[in-house]
């Protein structure tokens, strides 16, 4: 079985795709980490986000298994992921090792910007998982706050939207739901209510 989640930044799709994989025990890939992990390779080179051939070659050793999402979680990543992530060659390659993720038995929960369209157009299940901004602020700032970092909703909420607007703008792949995709606005759910809501939308597709 393969389940495609895809949605904005803080939308909540990370740690449902978590759950339902221990439900349904079946392996994870949040694919946000292999942009991230290139873009951080780039930046601790130094050298410009826009070098594809580098890129490429990061994107070519990459260790699914490997990627450390405690290194990779920053703030500044991110918005580097999300220039990487214009890159048409790299997302080749990248999509080429997500698929063949997707496609080891006993199958897998993937989520990201463009599972549903492009990575796994074929999955069972396909969810796109949205909330409003504000919620999606509101939370982010929350989860830094908590961990002991600086944040301050304003400048949270600008750099989501900012961020939305690069990742459903862009060329190549841009975040949509795929047609088939079942919608879950997580905006006034807590995430008890958002994965049950999952898990009843898996169970009747499947
Ligand atoms: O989900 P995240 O915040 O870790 O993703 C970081 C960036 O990577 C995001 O802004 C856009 C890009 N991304 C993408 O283009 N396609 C994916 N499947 C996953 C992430």
């Amino acid at each position: 079985m393969i389940i495609a989640i895809d949605g904005p930044a803080a939308s909540g799709k990370g740690t449902l795709a978590r759950r339902l994989a221990d439900h349904y025990e079946l392996r994870h890939l949040d694919t946000g980490l292999t942009y991230r992990a290139v873009a951080a390779a780039l930046l601790a080179k130094g050298l410009p986000l826009g070098d594809e051939d580098v890129a490429l070659e990061i994107a070519r050793h990459l260790d699914l298994a490997h990627l450390d999402k405690g290194v990779l979680s920053s703030h500044e990543i991110g918005e580097a992921a999300s220039r990487v992530a214009v890159l048409g060659g790299l997302r080749e390659e990248l999509v080429h090792l997500q698929k063949r993720f997707a496609e080891t038995p006993p199958g897998a929960v993937l989520d990201g910007r463009d599972i549903g369209t492009v990575v796994c157009p074929d999955a069972d299940v396909k969810l796109f998982v949205t909330a409003s901004a504000e919620a999606r602020a509101r939370r982010r700032t929350d989860e830094l706050l908590s961990k002991g970092q600086d944040a301050n909703y304003t400048s949270v909420l600008d750099d989501l939207r900012r961020r939305d607007e690069r990742d459903s703008k862009r060329t190549v792949a841009p975040m949509r739901p795929a047609e088939d995709a079942h919608l879950l606005d997580t905006t006034e759910m807590d995430i008890e209510s958002a994965f049950k809501a999952a898990v009843d939308i898996v169970s009747r597709a499947t």
